[in-house]
């Protein structure tokens, strides 16, 4: 089951009001969409997800909402796209909560998961092609460091990458366990033994990036959603690592004329919430304001 991740924050920063029009960019199993549909009498709420199944999952979930909700697969990177083809001009709000779901990680065949064996899949949008496993077996070794480096900030990034295009002359690397042993015979057995996460950990992450094109994605849709918000409208940001907080911390601080800042340090979940739900340990949540429109003198 997925918990949602700073459900309450996320929800009051939304500022949701009865009559909104609201945008949940990543509906996963739709937490944070029956959040934002228990507010809402007259309004609406456009769940978009690049994952049928985990559309499909909102969609039975929030049945009970069936009038108030229109749910999109698509990618959040299209969201003037999306918009557009629903005739909507101007949104109160919208959420993202990056990255994976916990239905995504627990489904071995999606190939997220280090903990159990899977294809090296990886995608978010099943209708694509490029997965994990055309990286490992395609990409040179200087590009698997720098995704290595650049997605993942591992240390180690260079000793995997050789070890990977060694490996691959001999065997078919075709799961994630596979890919796991041959990450952990990169590095020495006493950093492993001290350190806190799985080596696997930075790898994957990397990967997963690269193949759904994550960090150009959020670059690309926030542009494109604050151009829908009408004045006071919001947008809330949930991100679990610093290279998306960093993306989005920027597009406040450079849009500063049109976007006010709501959250001058991210707000992180509390102890009892991580407590509950380690997958919340890393949340960063960053929320922003639309501005009204300038006036001019005479007009
Ligand atoms: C952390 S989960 C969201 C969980 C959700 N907030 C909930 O409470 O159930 C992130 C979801 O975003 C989706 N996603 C990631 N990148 C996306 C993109 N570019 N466009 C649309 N959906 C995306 C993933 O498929 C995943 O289902």
């Amino acid at each position: 089951m997925h918990i949602p991740v700073l459900a309450d924050e996320a929800i009051n920063f939304l500022n949701v009001q009865k009559d909104g029009i609201y945008v949940d960019a990543t509906a996963g199993a739709g937490g944070h969409s029956g959040k934002i549909l228990e507010k809402l009498e007259r309004g609406a709420l456009i769940a978009i997800d690049a994952d049928g199944a985990a559309l499909e999952t909102a969609a039975s979930g929030l049945e009970k909402y069936a009038g108030k909700v229109k749910f999109v697969n698509g990618n959040f990177a299209d969201i003037g796209a999306i918009l557009n083809g629903l005739y909507i001009k101007g949104i109160d709000g919208i959420l993202y909560d990056l990255g994976i779901s916990s239905m995504q990680i627990a489904e071995a065949k999606r190939g997220f998961s280090f903990m159990q064996d899977g294809p090296l899949d990886m995608r978010m949008d099943t209708n694509r092609r490029f997965n994990a496993g055309d990286i490992i077996d395609s990409y040179p070794e200087e590009e698997l460091r720098r995704i290595f480096i650049s997605y993942g900030q591992d240390r180690w990034a260079a000793r995997v990458a050789r070890r990977i295009v060694e490996a691959r002359k001999s065997e078919d690397i075709k799961t994630t366990l596979q890919l796991s042993k041959i990450i952990k015979d990169s590095i020495p057995a006493g950093y492993i033994r001290k350190s806190r996460i799985d080596p696997s950990t930075r790898i994957f992450q990397a990967l997963r990036i690269e193949v759904n094109n994550e960090l150009k994605n959020l670059s690309d849709t926030l542009p494109g959603a604050m151009s829908f918000l009408k004045p006071g409208g919001r947008m809330v940001v949930l991100s679990y690592h610093s290279l998306e907080d960093r993306i989005v911390k920027n597009f406040f601080r450079g849009n500063k004329g049109v976007l006010k800042t709501l959250t001058k340090k991210p707000v992180v979940p509390s102890d009892e919430e991580v407590g509950r739900n380690a997958r919340s340990r890393s949340a960063l949540l960053r929320a922003a304001e639309m501005m009204p429109p300038v006036k001019y003198a005479g007009e």
